[in-house]
């Protein structure tokens, strides 16, 4: 049996109830920044080989714990786990990020994808998540993840990373409903495997839409985030008599927080382009935020970080709902130390404004 939580500080802001001070993760926190990682990952050969091997994934994992007092753990693995198991021929030439064997470019190839039962086709993942919340024994809640049917979708049809999205923004103004037809695939796959994620343990889930951002907002709408409300809709909210609290992080997203709210999530990741403390006026009490320093002050001096983090925080209040987070992934460039003295001033700064209020 897992014990229960010793630290529900993560949960309870998603949950806007008050905190002694304000809970802290890093998206990507386990990756090439830490030279531990960088170890693992050479004794898995790559990364894919070490996302699909649980006892590695499990170690990376804690890395960033066992150097960092944070307050949530996310799972190690990739959104593009998806496309895989829709075998789409993921692949990672070095230096290069993702590349896809076959991409999907036309309605033929969109009919063509199945669709196989999560919990089964990306059974690593779910052997991942048991394990590391047996490792894990009831210290910090595990968050969950996938890619938004977007997001996934530009990296189907692009077959690799993209700065114009000439194929997948050139099927939305050619085929529509092409499109349509690929992002009802994926949502129900999106669907699948965070309910399949919940059941293996997943604690809280996050929703990357790490490109709606790149969209204009009526498109936004129709081909982002109304398949993100649809996900959230099919999700299990509930795992062992404990709320499992939905994240909605798009990139971009500064300025559609009201209609991203109303998608039934419980909190909004925020990037570092907005105001937090106008970004809760607009928002109130309904959602949480999490976010939202920008990830390059970890390239300034720890004065700089110090400032900056206190400015965020002031910039919040002493309400409840706010998860501290950087506004993107952290940079494979960053000194391990700095992470250090954001997390520490974090604490220090946040439990004097919580204390006051
Ligand atoms: O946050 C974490 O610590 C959990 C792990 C995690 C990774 N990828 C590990 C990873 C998470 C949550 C992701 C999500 C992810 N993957 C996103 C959405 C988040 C975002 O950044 O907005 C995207 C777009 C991807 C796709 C992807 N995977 C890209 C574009 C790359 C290459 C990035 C690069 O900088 O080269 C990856 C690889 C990847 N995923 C790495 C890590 C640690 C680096 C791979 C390596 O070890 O070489």
């Amino acid at each position: 049996m897992i014990p229960p939580l010793r630290n529900d500080r993560f949960l309870r802001a998603l949950n806007r109830q008050p905190v002694d001070q304000t809970p802290v993760w890093m998206m990507r926190q386990a990756g090439r920044y830490l030279p531990e990682y960088r170890m693992t990952r050479s004794q898995a050969g790559d990364f894919m080989s070490l996302c699909k091997n649980p006892q590695l994934a499990c170690e990376v994992t804690m890395q960033p714990l066992e150097r960092y007092p944070l307050d949530a753990a996310i799972l190690f693995s990739d959104i593009l786990t998806i496309p895989d198991a829709m075998e789409c021929g993921l692949y990672f030439e070095a230096g290069e990020g993702p590349r896809f064997q076959r991409p999907v470019r036309t309605s033929a190839d969109i009919d063509a994808l199945p669709i196989p039962p999560m919990a089964e086709a990306l059974d690593y993942v779910m052997s991942a998540i048991k394990t590391i919340r047996a490792e894990l024994n009831g210290k910090v809640p595990l968050i969950g993840f996938s890619g938004s049917p977007w997001t996934l979708a530009t990296y189907m049809i692009e077959g690799c990373g993209s700065k114009e999205y000439r194929y997948a923004k050139g099927l939305m103004y050619s085929d529509p409903i092409a499109l349509h037809v690929l992002l009802e695939k994926l949502t129900m796959a999106v669907t699948d495997y965070l309910n399949a994620q919940i059941d293996a343990g997943a604690q809280a889930v996050q929703i990357f839409d790490t490109w709606g951002g790149v969209l204009t907002e009526p498109a936004y709408r129709e081909f982002s985030l109304a398949y993100m409300a649809k996900v959230i809709s099919g999700l299990k909210r509930e795992c062992g008599g404990q709320k499992v609290p939905v994240i909605l992080f798009t990139k971009g997203g500064g300025g559609w927080l009201e209609a991203m709210a109303d998608t039934g999530c419980d909190a909004l990741g925020l990037d570092w382009t907005v105001d937090l403390g106008a970004c809760r006026r607009r928002v109130g009490n309904r959602v949480a935020l999490q976010g939202n320093l920008d990830p390059s002050v970890l390239f300034g001096s720890d004065k700089q970080v110090i400032l900056e983090v206190g400015r965020l925080l002031q910039s919040f209040g002493a309400h409840p709902g706010h998860v501290f987070n950087l506004g993107h992934g952290i940079n494979q460039f960053v000194d391990p130390d700095r992470p250090a003295t954001m997390i520490k001033a974090v604490q220090q700064i946040s439990r004097e404004i919580h204390a006051g209020s």
